[in-house]
């Protein structure tokens, strides 16, 4: 019996004390777990002749009961004030004014590949897509530049294995391939997107964006390129003028081959589009090859076409006024809430493009 009144008050002291849950749960193991002092009693009660058994019994249980009793009420008393304490944490003031509400804005990459699809779509180009990680085949050999083609140097190719069989597409003419090789002719594309050079300087960056344009029917010709881009440059600078000059080129991938100027002028340092002498390189294009033709299985003598590639980036830069191509990758919120556009202002051809 001394025993007995030994643990209940060694045990009901300690939990008198500031305790935390696992010291709660200590206590509640060294009383009534496998072996526990409590538990431990219990098993002697068997060995008890009456009438002491009886007694020891009864006594037994009525200090389990006390010290249960205990336990549950610290343990109440922890849940208690954790729930306080959390009250405390999450207290909302409901008279506390609004905070400003922060809108998020568009990229103006984004906003010039909405507008330029949408100009697009409106002469019957649809949208085709493909992937940042091409093959070689895609990139180049199909596009009539086999190995060792010294046009594949030109293209500072960011190479993802030893073979040289994948790589970040350089640009995105591999998506003429794709398209063609799955669908029958004709065909009337554009495919904006990701494009990956190794170089970076204030109008280059490692990564940049094109949009291939693809046009093969019965009868394409030259001027239906030339009437293309002319109709394209004028609705996206939203001008009524413009001034565009073709120069003779190379791409393996279209014969004959040339690159498109516009012109432009700087008044009050302000670029001007359509006017003036200065010229400004924004798109490469061509007449398609035969053997690209042949490579997807169409029949060159039956179909035609014209291909371009513009850099969107550019266009970009010109039309809203940026100078620095790096700023568009870096991701500086301030610079985005300047150039960045209004997420409902949705581009259409009716609405105007970026008012
Ligand atoms: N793919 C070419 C480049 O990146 C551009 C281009 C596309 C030229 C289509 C002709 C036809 O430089």
């Amino acid at each position: 019996m001394s025993d007995l009144k030994k643990i209940k008050d060694e045990f009901l002291s300690k939990l008198q004390k500031k305790l935390d849950l696992s010291e709660i749960n200590k206590i509640k193991s060294d009383l009534f777990g496998k072996n526990g002092l409590i538990s431990s009693e219990f098993k002697k009660i068997g060995s008890i002749a009456e009438p002491e058994k009886k007694k020891f019994a009864s006594d037994l249980n009525i200090i389990k009961d006390e010290l249960q009793e205990a336990i549950n009420l610290k343990l109440n008393q922890i849940e208690i004030s954790e729930i306080n304490q959390k009250l405390e944490k999450e207290k909302v003031d409901v008279t506390l004014p609004e905070r400003t509400f922060i809108r998020g804005k568009i990229h103006p990459v984004s906003q010039t590949i909405d507008e330029i699809s949408s100009i697009f779509s409106e002469i019957g180009f649809s949208v085709e897509e493909g992937p940042d990680v091409e093959n070689e085949h895609n990139n180049f050999t199909a596009l009539n530049t086999p190995d060792n083609h010294p046009a594949r140097d030109m293209h500072d190719t960011f190479y993802l294995d030893k073979n040289k069989k994948k790589l970040l597409r350089t640009h995105t003419s591999p998506v003429q391939i794709r398209t063609m090789s799955k669908n029958k002719p004709p065909f009337k594309i554009i495919a904006p997107g990701r494009t990956y050079r190794s170089d970076s300087d204030q109008t280059h960056a490692p990564m940049f964006h094109q949009v291939e344009g693809l046009h093969i029917d019965k009868n394409i010709n030259m001027g239906h390129l030339k009437g293309c881009l002319n109709y394209f440059i004028k609705e996206f600078f939203e001008i009524e003028k413009i001034k565009m000059r073709f120069r003779p080129s190379h791409f393996p991938f279209t014969e004959p081959s040339a690159e498109v100027d516009i012109g432009y002028e700087i008044k009050d340092g302000k670029i001007i589009i359509g006017e003036g002498n200065k010229w400004l390189e924004i798109l490469g294009c061509g007449m398609v090859h035969p053997n690209v033709l042949k490579n997807v299985k169409v029949d060159p003598k039956n179909y035609q076409g014209y291909a371009f590639g513009i850099g969107i980036d550019r266009l970009a830069m010109l039309k809203y006024g940026i100078n620095d191509l790096r700023s568009f990758f870096e991701c500086d919120y301030r610079w985005l809430n300047h150039f960045g556009f209004d997420p409902l202002d949705v581009p259409t051809n009716y609405r105007g493009l970026s008012r």
